[in-house]
């Protein structure tokens, strides 16, 4: 009979911590490529996720940095009014509706600004989604169809793409910018057959 089982606790943990160790290295081989790369971006200096910027600091304030990564294009969010009505907002629901409008996310005041923006834009109703990425999607995945065609441009965001390739329609890019080549693959296909030319600007 053992007196001390300390030393077979610890023994038992090294062997645990061991295994531990294998099958994170074994969980990772298959990425080794990818982490080279990512260790070789660290050390060249150019990685590029994510720097915490924190606009209330001096070194923020000090620099008035230009921003251009930011889509705020005519700076609302930082508007006053804007942050007053989130802040009623925030106080009458909370941070989050914690689903999708389909499942029960959708509020008045989403109800309302849809209406306010189909009056603006004169159209009969407007649709909000929560991101840009998600209203690509969104869109051009219900737009079209197996069958159909997607003519983008090569330079058009990865959301365009990746709602053109969910629809199940062929996609096909036309050089940046060239209606001549756009021209070129149209008139290469059937003039019945569906299509959706996308571009896109501010
Ligand atoms: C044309 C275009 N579509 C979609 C997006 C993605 O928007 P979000 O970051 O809101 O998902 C961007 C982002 O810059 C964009 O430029």
């Amino acid at each position: 009979m053992k007196t001390d089982a300390t030393p077979v606790r610890a023994g038992a943990t090294v062997v645990a911590a061991e295994q531990r160790r294998r099958s994170r290295r074994a969980f990772l081989e298959p990425f080794e490529p990818l982490l080279d790369q990512l260790e070789a971006a660290r050390n060249a200096g150019v990685y590029p996720f994510y720097e915490a910027l924190d606009p209330a600091s001096d070194r923020y304030r000090l620099r008035q940095p230009v921003v251009l990564v930011h889509n705020d294009y005519l700076g609302l969010s930082h508007d006053e009014r804007v942050r007053e009505a989130a802040r009623r907002a925030i106080t009458r629901l909370g941070t989050s509706r914690c689903s999708s409008p389909l499942a029960g996310g959708h509020t008045d005041l989403h109800r309302d600004l849809e209406r306010r923006i189909a009056t603006f834009l004169e159209q009969e109703a407007a649709v909000l989604f929560a991101s840009g990425y998600q209203a690509n999607v969104g869109i051009v995945a219900a737009l079209m169809r197996r069958g159909d065609l997607v003519l983008t441009d090569l330079f058009d965001h990865a959301s365009i793409v990746d709602g053109a390739r969910l629809s199940g329609a062929e996609v096909r890019f036309f050089q940046h910018n060239s209606p001549a080549h756009l021209e070129r693959i149209l008139a290469q296909t059937d003039e019945r057959r569906r299509k959706l030319v996308i571009v896109e600007g501010i």
